[in-house]
């Protein structure tokens, strides 16, 4: 099965999306309000329905940048932020974006991802980031039994991935809605 265009296209016509929490990630929202400076380049790949953007928006934060593959999802945030210069928005695969941000934050992205391209997804987040850009959010801390996506991973594989090329600092996830506790990570990398 590939994890293409046209799969997150139709999940989300199927309203298959069991991954979205209907509001802010209390993880995220935790994170955003430790950023002081509201004019920091945010990009969130894999968005979703973003709303961690409107929260972003609320709290001051000036340079938000959201991306997914799915065009059905993107055009709806589209008309939901049209007008907005604060908010960009692009329809693409996130391996294809070109640009340079302070934040990339993670959320059920990585893990839905095909794995073999793990080490491509660091790469890419290196790239992407600033000197010094922290790459962070959440990531589940165990494998499924289940064959994804979601595909979970364990600390010691983020590890192994990430030790090259950021800074790591993996802990417990202290603010993880009830259904994810105990099965998250929370993840600030910074770019080496
Ligand atoms: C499991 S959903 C998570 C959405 C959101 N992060 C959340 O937590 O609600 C994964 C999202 O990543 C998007 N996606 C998958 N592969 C992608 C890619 N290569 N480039 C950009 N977006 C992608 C999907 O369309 C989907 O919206």
């Amino acid at each position: 099965m590939a994890l293409d265009q046209d799969f997150w296209n139709q999940r989300n016509v199927e309203q298959q999306t069991g991954w979205d929490l209907g509001e802010a990630s209390p993880p995220l929202v935790a994170i955003f309000d430790q950023i002081e400076n509201k004019n920091a380049s945010i990009l969130i790949p894999g968005c979703g329905n973003a709303y961690e953007a409107q929260y972003l928006l609320e709290k001051g934060f000036t340079n938000i940048t959201l991306i997914d593959i799915a065009p059905l999802l993107v055009k709806e945030l589209q008309e939901q932020f049209v007008g907005n210069k604060h908010i960009h928005i692009i329809c693409a695969d996130f391996f294809d974006l070109e640009g340079q941000f302070d934040y990339i934050i993670e959320q059920t992205f990585f893990c839905a991802l095909d794995p073999s391209l793990r080490k491509a997804y660091v790469d890419k987040m290196h790239s992407l980031l600033n000197p010094q850009g922290i790459l962070t959010g959440v990531m589940f801390s165990q494998p499924f039994e289940i064959e994804g996506p979601p595909f979970g991973g364990t600390q010691e594989e983020y590890e192994r991935l990430f030790a090259d090329q950021f800074i790591l600092n993996f802990s417990a996830s202290a603010h993880s809605i009830p259904a994810r506790q105990g099965h998250e990570l929370k993840a600030v990398l910074t770019k080496r």
